[in-house]
C-alpha cells in the first residue's frame, strides 16, 4: 500500500496533510526517514512512525450530522460554537468534518476519522455531486438556469462554475412566500437589507447540484445569476440523502450500507 494512503487510513490526517508530513520528513519506515508519499510499504510488517510514534490502525467512525445554522465547520474555534461541540462520544480525537459548510448553511455534514474517506469524497477529481436547497431573492428564468448549467463566472482568475442540475421549486412575491422561507436568525439581517431597496420583490426556491466545493460556491453562482441567497441547506452528498428524522444539531452513525453507497459513488464518478 502507498505510504500516504496508509497514514490517511490510520487517521493521521487527510491525504493532503499526511503527504506534507512525509515531505517534511516526519515519517519513518523501519527507522528510516521516507520522504516519498507514494512509497510502497507493507502495512502488516513495516514499523511506521509519525514523529516517532508508532502508527496503528484504529476503528473507523463515520457520522451523519444535521448541521444547524450558527456553528462553524471546524474542530475548534475561540469565538464560535463548532460542529464538534455537538458531539458527545468517547473517542473524539481524530474526528473531523468532511468538507465545509458556511456558518449560516444547514444540512448534511459528514464527520469521520478516516482520512481516506475524506479524500474520496472531497478530492476535486472525484466529482462527487452535492445538492443544496435554497431560497433567494431574485428570479431564475430558463435563460439564467441554462447559464448556470453552461458555466457561470464567479470570479476573475477562476474557472467557470457549473451546475450539474438545477430545479426551480417555487417563484413568487416575497410577501406571499415569506412564511415558507425558513430564514434563520443569522440571515434575518440580509432580508432587512435587501427589503430596504425596492418593492415588490421576487423570491425563488430550488435545488442546485454541483460537483465541486469552492468557497461559498452556491451563493456565488446564484449571485452571478442575479439571485441573493438567504437560506441554504445541503440535502445530499452523492447517493447519500440527509435523514430528515435527524433533528438539527443531532448526529448518528452512518450505516454500512450508507458508507458503501458513498464508496460506490466514488467508483462510478471517478471511472
Ligand atoms: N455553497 C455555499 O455557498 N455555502 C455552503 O455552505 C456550501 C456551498
Amino acid at each position: 500500500m502507498r505510504l500516504d494512503k496508509f497514514l490517511a487510513l490510520a487517521s493521521v490526517g487527510t491525504r493532503k496533510i499526511v503527504r506534507n508530513y512525509v515531505l517534511e520528513g516526519k515519517v519513518t519506515v523501519n527507522n528510516q526517514k521516507i520522504e516519498i508519499p507514494a512509497a510502497e510499504i507493507d502495512e502488516n510488517a513495516d514499523d511506521i512512525r509519525y514523529l516517532g510514534k508508532k502508527v496503528v490502525q484504529i476503528g473507523k467512525m463515520y457520522y451523519m450530522f444535521h448541521k444547524p445554522a450558527g456553528c462553524i465547520t471546524a474542530r475548534k474555534d475561540e469565538n464560535s460554537k463548532t460542529v464538534l461541540d455537538y458531539f458527545d462520544i468517547d473517542n473524539m480525537d481524530g474526528l473531523f468534518p468532511v468538507g465545509r459548510l458556511d456558518k449560516d448553511t444547514e444540512g448534511l455534514l459528514l464527520l469521520t476519522n478516516d482520512g481516506e474517506f475524506n479524500h474520496r469524497l472531497m478530492f476535486p477529481d472525484k466529482h462527487v455531486e452535492k445538492t443544496y436547497f435554497f431560497w433567494a431573492f431574485g428570479s431564475l428564468d430558463v435563460e439564467a438556469q441554462n447559464h448556470l448549467k453552461m458555466g457561470i463566472n464567479i470570479g476573475e482568475d477562476e474557472a467557470l462554475a457549473k451546475a450539474i442540475k438545477i430545479e426551480v421549486i417555487e417563484e413568487g412575491l416575497y410577501q406571499e412566500l415569506k412564511d415558507k422561507m425558513n430564514i434563520n436568525e443569522i440571515n434575518i439581517h440580509k432580508v432587512k437589507d435587501i427589503r430596504r431597496d425596492s418593492y415588490p420583490q421576487l423570491v425563488v426556491s430550488g435545488y442546485l447540484t454541483i460537483s465541486e466545493g469552492r468557497k461559498h460556491q452556491i451563493k456565488r453562482m446564484l449571485k452571478a445569476a442575479g439571485c441573493y441567497v438567504v437560506y441554504l441547506k445541503r440535502v445530499s452528498i452523492g447517493e447519500l440523502i440527509l435523514d430528515e428524522s435527524l433533528e438539527k444539531g443531532h448526529y448518528r452513525e452512518l450505516t454500512e450500507q450508507e458508507i458503501n453507497k458513498l464508496y460506490q459513488n466514488d467508483l462510478i464518478t471517478s471511472a
